[in-house]
């Protein structure tokens, strides 16, 4: 295990990658096809900005990558933009808004801080995730994709029974780069078929219906 770490960890230095992270989304991306040249991409959770770099090169200079988190992203490309901000707030909302109204791809690497209680860690997880498809309402394209990490445990099964009304296509995957000890996996949707949720709230929902 420690020595797949040091892999790596030894290539990201080498070929210039924020960190292990970046691979995941390269393999995913390299399996999934879910971000391609020209799109534009919401990458909710971005910091430190592993994926903001993946993705800004997988759209190229005709895409565009708008990166959110709590925590601040210092790096910029030419076709990104950062907003630090709490996605579960309506100000992170206006603020994506304002740069862009719909995104062909959304990508969460979302993560609660870990308390060590799986079944603590595991429940916030699954309200980032219902966080993703919630803003998925509202700025997904028909026909788009999301990728979102999820912690592992009892929850994942009827997560993935409300992401299956919402997607055509719907996957899990456990990329390589992904430490085998880590209870972190990937659920790849593919073809937002862009109706209500019937998560009960919110004016995010009631707006796209
Ligand atoms: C695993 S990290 C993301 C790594 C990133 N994909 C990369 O490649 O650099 C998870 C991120 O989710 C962010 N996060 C957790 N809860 C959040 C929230 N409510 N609003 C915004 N960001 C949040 C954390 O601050 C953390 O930076």
């Amino acid at each position: 295990m420690y020595e797949q770490k040091d892999g790596y960890y030894r290539m990201a230095k080498k070929e210039g990658y924020k960190s292990r992270a970046s691979y995941k989304l390269i393999q995913l991306n390299k399996k999934f096809n879910i971000i391609k040249k020209g799109y534009s991409v919401l990458d909710l959770g971005a910091a430190p900005g592993g994926w903001v770099q993946i993705a800004s090169k997988l759209v190229g200079e005709d895409g565009l990558v708008v990166g959110v988190d709590l925590k601040l992203v210092k790096e910029k490309y030419d076709n990104s933009y950062f907003i630090q901000g709490d996605v579960f707030e309506n100000s992170t909302v206006e603020n994506i808004k304002e740069i862009k109204e719909t995104f062909d791809t959304i990508i969460s690497d979302l993560a609660p801080n870990t308390s060590g209680i799986r079944s603590l860690d595991h429940q916030r997880s699954i309200d980032l995730c219902y966080r993703a498809l919630e803003l998925s309402s509202k700025f997904l394209e028909y026909k788009g994709n999301l990728l979102i990490k999820v912690f592992q445990g009892e929850d994942i099964k009827k997560l993935v029974d409300d992401i299956k009304n919402e997607f055509y296509y719907v996957k899990i995957s456990k990329p390589e780069s992904s430490r085998s000890s880590s209870r972190e996996t990937y659920i790849i949707c593919k073809g937002y078929k862009k109706r209500k949720l019937k998560i009960e709230d919110t004016e995010l929902s009631e707006e796209s219906a």
